[in-house]
């Protein structure tokens, strides 16, 4: 199975990805973990990503394209993949039909997670992350058993340098700009999901798993 998860910052994408590699035994394909993970080994792709990062702005189409090619071509991608935050604009989404083409694959769903600007500013400014084992936790919503530390590998937990406010609200902008024409993309393909992201993680699974079915 091959989906798309859409939906701004904040909306939940990384959590329910999570959810469903655990179901249904696919790899996340995350380009922002795959771009934070080049910023902290200082490699030079990192280092051109990071700037555009830090500013809310998308990093260029030609270094995400070639990270999702050579990431799609690896052997754990052959049963399907769960891809998070990408595409992101529709030259990516073009780059990725090619791909695709060129796999003799297709796409089965684009779930787009539909959260309010409101909620979304909420959830990042509180958010906390694991940058060890990747686990995501939120002060309010989902905290941490102990303070500012990892339930599941006890590493110290992180606040991400793009989750201030006003670089939440410049990715926000970004998205309605770039990413939303995604939405009429594939809805014209008859490939859209609209899926309501404002319940609790457990009621958007609910709903994620009416799509995809239960694994
Ligand atoms: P990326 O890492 O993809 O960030 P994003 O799209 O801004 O999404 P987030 O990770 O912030 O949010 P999410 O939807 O995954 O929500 P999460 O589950 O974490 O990209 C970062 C940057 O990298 C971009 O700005 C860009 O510069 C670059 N980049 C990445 N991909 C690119 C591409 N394709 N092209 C160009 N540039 C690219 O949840 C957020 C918080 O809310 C957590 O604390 C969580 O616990 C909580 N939460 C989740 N669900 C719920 C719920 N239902 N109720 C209450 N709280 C919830």
């Amino acid at each position: 199975m091959q989906l798309i998860l859409l939906g701004p910052p904040g909306a939940g994408k990384g959590t329910q990805a999570k959810k469903l590699v655990d179901k249904l035994r696919l790899p996340q394909i995350s380009t922002g973990d795959l771009l934070r993970a080049a910023v902290r080994d200082q490699t030079e792709l990192g280092m051109k990503a990071k700037a555009k990062m830090d500013a809310g702005q998308l990093v260029p189409d030609d270094i995400v394209i070639a990270m999702v090619r050579e990431r799609l071509q690896q052997d754990d991608c052959r049963p399907g993949f769960i891809l998070d935050g990408f595409p992101r604009a529709v030259s990516q989404a073009e780059a990725l039909d090619k791909m695709l083409e060129d796999m003799g694959r297709g796409l089965d769903h684009v779930l787009s997670i539909e959260v309010p600007e409101a909620e979304l500013v909420k959830r990042l400014t509180g958010r906390r992350s694991c940058p060890d084992c990747g686990a995501m936790f939120h002060v309010e919503f989902n905290p941490p058993r102990q303070e500012g530390i990892c339930d599941k590998c006890g590493g110290k937990l992180i606040i991400r340098d793009d989750d201030k406010e006003e670089t939440i609200r410049q990715r926000i902008a970004v998205y309605r700009e770039q990413t939303e024409p995604l939405k009429g993309y594939y809805e014209s393909r008859g490939l859209l999901r609209r899926i309501a992201g404002s319940g609790t993680p457990r009621q958007v699974e609910a709903l994620i798993d009416e799509v995809v079915g239960k694994a």
